[in-house]
């Protein structure tokens, strides 16, 4: 681990195209920080085979049946402290925390969603801004990312957000590419800005 490199905890539940965009970027020096464990609450995830190939540490912890959300959470968070993350990057991780795992992490829990600020919190957020757009009640979606202070969907305080155009000949996949590279990239500079320094004002 390079000295003053920050260390991410990465928690994913599918493709894992964010964790990659996260990959790439710690690998070619455009984030000042390195990848040190992927959680998934899903053995199949390919994120996980994402993480392996990458050697980075990666685990499933899926839920057992009926398993209380607090105790799994406190599961979670135990895995996560071991490995001592300066912040937690939920990356299409689709289960809400709650406070048995984020109070163990204040400030750190950083959470990516494919809408705009306020709106569309929850799961098929792209899908809902295309039926909108269809329907006539919308043009355009977006992208945020933001902090995880609370059990709050979707909500906390606002680090970075981008707008995404919705076309009048999309379909739901040219919009879904297109909000896929738009979270890539925010979710990099994002992640990347909390990772640097702040500069000193005595310059
Ligand atoms: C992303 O759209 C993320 O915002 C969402 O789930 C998707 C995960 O994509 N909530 P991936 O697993 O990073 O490819």
């Amino acid at each position: 681990m390079t000295e003053g490199r920050r260390r991410l905890a990465v928690l994913v539940s599918g493709t894992g195209s964010n964790l990659h965009a996260l990959l790439d970027a710690s690998h070619d020096g455009s984030l000042p920080a390195d990848v040190v464990l992927v959680v998934s609450d899903r053995h199949e995830a390919a994120a996980l085979d994402r993480a392996r190939d990458a050697g980075i540490s990666a685990v499933a912890v899926p839920p057992g049946p009926g398993e209380e959300r607090s105790r799994y959470d406190s599961t979670i968070a135990a895995i996560v402290a071991e490995h001592d993350p300066d912040l937690v990057v939920l990356a299409g991780w689709m289960r809400i925390l709650t406070m048995s795992f984020l109070r163990h992490f204040p400030g750190q829990v950083v959470n990516l969603h494919p809408a705009l600020p306020g709106e569309l919190a929850g799961t098929n957020a792209i899908e809902r801004a295309f039926d909108e757009a269809r329907a006539g009640t919308r043009t355009a979606t977006g992208v945020m990312v933001h902090l995880v202070p609370d059990e709050g969907v979707d909500d906390g305080p606002v680090l970075a957000s981008v707008e995404v155009p919705i076309h009048a000949d999309d379909t739901l996949d040219t919009l879904a590419v297109r909000m896929h590279a738009a979270e890539h990239e925010l979710l990099v500079h994002t992640i990347a800005d909390l990772c640097s320094p702040i500069p000193s004002a005595k310059g």
